[in-house]
């Protein structure tokens, strides 16, 4: 059998091209960004402007991003003239652009790269990573975008398109190992900035947490998700962890006038201060005794039980009605059941045994 030309080059290798070709088409028109036509006739990335971009874009998002950089960056030009100016001018201009932390450590950042690198940001991801402010994810983008560094860019986006490219089963954040090996297999050492930039693009407009537009996507023909037709599937979500069941039994205690016995429930714990029927714990196995729990002696009717789910467990309390008649009973206070504000659970648990009561 004739070898296939197409088998020359990896498999892997492939997605990128695809990526790459779309993006000449289609990338974002982004303040920050040297856009892939420029790119071609030689513009380089001023890394300034990168990494001013990556720290901003870090808890902003584009559209606010967009809005402030080049104000920033007509003030302050270059690293120099940030790292000389006052940092509470700096901490002014990044108003609204969220956590002042950042805009301390960007000012340091600019002070460390103009004093101690000559003004030039490294090169490397290791010597970015460095640099104040700088983590793995900025690092990565910086050394890509501002260097061409075959750097492997992960941000949430990223994750997204690459959970689905590969329909990876385990669920985030397990799979961030995965994912991440996954990634620099996609990662061209041609324009691996542009690829980096694509990715997110793909993720922001294409590849979007909800209803992913596969349709025009450029990675349908290697998407194993969109193949099962499963994309939205992915990321995978961590199974609900399985709610335990406890059980308890609460006691509706009657007066002649009609009205109940209600407690105020403790001011810890579940329902912490509000009133409820007395009764026992709430617990994996019932005790044997639950009348032990009862506010008073009487003959006691079985009101059922009701169920009720709380954030994480479902509750199963047997309710039991009885007429305090004149017996002493426990403290609390009687009130009219139809008056009382109870917790959702105590209302049904009361509404059983109201039925249960007039029924008898
Ligand atoms: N989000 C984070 N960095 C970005 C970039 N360089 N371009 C577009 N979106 C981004
Ligand atoms: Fe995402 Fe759909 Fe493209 Fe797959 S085909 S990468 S799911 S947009």
């Amino acid at each position: 059998m004739a070898a296939r030309k197409t088998l020359h080059k990896p498999a892997t290798r492939q997605p990128a091209s695809a990526l790459l070709a779309w993006y000449d088409r289609a990338a974002r028109d982004l303040p920050w960004r040297v856009g892939p036509a420029a790119r071609a006739k030689g513009v380089r990335p001023d890394p300034y402007a990168v990494w001013l971009s990556e720290i901003m874009l870090q808890q902003t998002t584009v559209a606010t991003v967009r809005l402030r950089f080049e104000a920033f960056l007509a003030r302050w030009p270059d690293i120099e003239a940030l790292a000389a100016a006052p940092v509470e001018d700096v901490l002014g201009e990044w108003a609204g652009l969220g956590y002042y932390a950042r805009a301390r450590n960007l000012h340091k950042c600019a002070r460390v790269v103009a004093g101690e690198h000559g003004g030039k940001f490294p090169h490397s991801e290791e010597g970015l990573l460095a640099l104040p402010g700088v983590g793995a994810y900025t690092a990565a983008a910086i050394a890509a975008i501002a260097f061409d560094a075959p750097a492997v860019v992960v941000d949430g986006n990223v994750e997204r398109v690459v959970a689905r490219l590969f329909a990876i089963e385990t669920p985030l954040p397990g799979s961030k190992g995965e994912i991440r090996a996954r990634a620099g297999e996609l990662t061209p050492k041609e324009r691996p900035g542009d690829f980096a930039q694509a990715m997110m693009d793909l993720g922001a407009g294409v590849c979007t947490p909800r209803r992913p537009k596969c349709l025009i996507c450029p990675l349908a023909g290697f998407c194993e998700a969109l193949k099962r037709g499963e994309a939205e599937a992915y990321p995978a979500k961590r199974p609900k962890a399985e709610k335990p069941t406890r059980k308890g039994a609460a006691f509706a205690l009657f007066n002649s006038k009609g009205e109940v016995l209600l407690q105020r429930r403790d001011e810890k714990g579940l329902l912490g201060g509000m009133l409820g029927l007395p009764g026992t714990p709430w617990t994996k196995h019932l005790d044997t005794d639950v009348f032990a729990a009862a506010p008073a002696r009487t003959d006691w009717s079985d009101a059922g039980a009701v169920r009720h789910t709380f954030t994480h467990f479902h509750l199963d309390l047997d309710v039991y009605a009885g007429e305090a008649g004149r017996k002493k009973c426990a403290i609390g206070e009687w009130l009219d059941p139809g008056a009382a504000r109870l917790p959702t659970v105590m209302k049904k648990a009361l509404e059983r045994a109201l039925a249960v009561r007039k029924r008898g």
